[in-house]
């Protein structure tokens, strides 16, 4: 049985998906704006346990003094009432068109700079919502044509843009994490940063590289053809997994931002194992779109069904480790071997060019011969899957 969504599951969302009015470049909007507080009551009564947002979600752009912290107080009113916590913030730095040419790697100085000073802004509200991670997307970050950009110089500004706000975390004494949001396109023709992999060599170069790690949305890394379930796998290596935004996507073409489950369903269950038996311990965040087509009605929906995707594929993946044959057919694949290391202890590289068995006496075509058994392994993690197993 699967239970209901409870606390502990983790489960948030930002307040741009289930608040998303579905306008897209070839239409107008299909639904009514959303009250941040009835997103925050309708969340809490379907069970999710936080709520994450961009300044520009909570507090229109532009917006006076009075009128910023009149919807700041209803909006912590509301978390107090309902017990939502806030572990995200972001930044828009991508809707105004003072950001047509990115943000912390625009062109323009002067936009560089404001893009900072809106950082660091939400960056305070962030710390006093108790947050304690800080997403950096740059949709716009990026080009549409080789010519307008400098990478190189492109990537110095980020760095130093990335730099001067882990500074400013330290310096204010905010409990906060960077986490950088990998995409390869869209909006921009093409985005710095366009993968996990990128971004994680990026963050090596970086002056506070212990407190920036990366925020992986499963639809952008299959946007650019590549295995999710890898990429998270790579993060957590490095202990870079420091939030994640999970949803749906089918394939390489537009950003889909499906519910999770919908879109590759084999990957999602292979990610949920991996994110409960790897060691990852964070929140389970959707970043989704509701459909263009729905409703209200169906916007919540949307909201449980990325909730319940994510619980039946946990319920999946336990009965499959648990499973006794699965556990014979995974010894019998040597996955568990592939933990041993290749030289033994205290062995050097002088020992291993005296072993003979490793080499002049190893029977290669016997070891050729010998079949993985990947199959049947694949087949039963299907049958889980498709609930042929309990
Ligand atoms: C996308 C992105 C955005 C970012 C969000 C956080 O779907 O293109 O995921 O939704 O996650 O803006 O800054
Ligand atoms: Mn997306
Ligand atoms: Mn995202």
């Amino acid at each position: 049985m699967v239970n209901r969504p409870a606390r502990e599951d983790k489960f948030s969302f930002g307040l741009w998906t289930v608040g998303w009015q579905a306008a897209d470049p070839f239409g107008a909007a299909t639904r009514p704006a959303l009250d941040a507080v009835e997103a925050v009551n309708r969340l809490a009564e379907l069970g999710a346990w936080g709520i994450t947002f961009h300044d520009d979600d909570l507090i229109p752009f532009g917006a006076d003094v009075v009128d910023r912290d009149r919807r700041i107080t209803r909006f912590r009113a509301a978390l107090d009432a309902t017990g939502l916590v806030v572990p995200m913030v972001t930044t828009n730095l991508f809707g105004h068109p003072v950001f047509k040419d990115g943000a912390l790697t625009s062109n323009d100085r002067d936009i560089r700079r404001f893009a900072l000073r809106k950082v660091m802004r939400n960056m305070d509200l962030a710390a006093e919502l108790g947050a304690s991670t800080y997403v950096l997307w740059g949709g716009r970050e990026g080009s549409e044509t080789d010519a307008a950009k400098d990478v190189g110089a492109a990537l110095d500004r980020y760095r130093e843009g990335v730099d001067t706000l882990a500074q400013y975390v330290l310096d204010q004494g905010y409990g906060l994490r960077l986490a950088l949001e990998p995409k390869p396109n869209e909006p921009r023709g093409d985005i710095f940063l366009p993968t996990i992999g990128h971004a994680l060599a990026f963050i090596a170069t970086l002056e506070h590289h212990e407190m920036v790690g990366v925020n992986p949305e499963v639809g952008h890394e299959q946007m650019a053809g590549l295995n999710f379930t890898h990429g998270i796998g790579q993060a957590l290596w490095q202990g870079k997994l420091f939030h994640l935004d999970l949803n749906g996507q089918r394939g390489p073409r537009y950003d889909q931002d499906l519910i999770f489950g919908h879109g590759d369903l084999l990957s999602a269950f292979f990610l949920v194992d991996l994110l409960e038996h790897g060691g990852y311990d964070g929140p389970r965040h959707f970043d989704y779109k509701p459909l263009r087509t729905e409703d209200a009605d169906g916007v919540w929906a949307s909201a449980a069904a990325n909730m319940r995707s994510y619980l039946l594929l946990r319920e999946r993946a336990r009965a499959y480790r648990a499973d006794p044959e699965v556990q014979e057919a995974l010894a019998a694949a040597r996955v568990p071997e592939l933990a041993t290391p290749t030289l033994a202890p205290g062995e050097t590289p002088a020992d291993l060019r005296a072993d003979t068995s490793a080499f002049e006496d190893f029977d290669t075509d016997a070891a050729a011969v010998r079949g993985y058994g990947f199959v049947r392994l694949s087949q039963l993690a299907l049958e889980h899957v498709l609930g042929a197993r309990s």
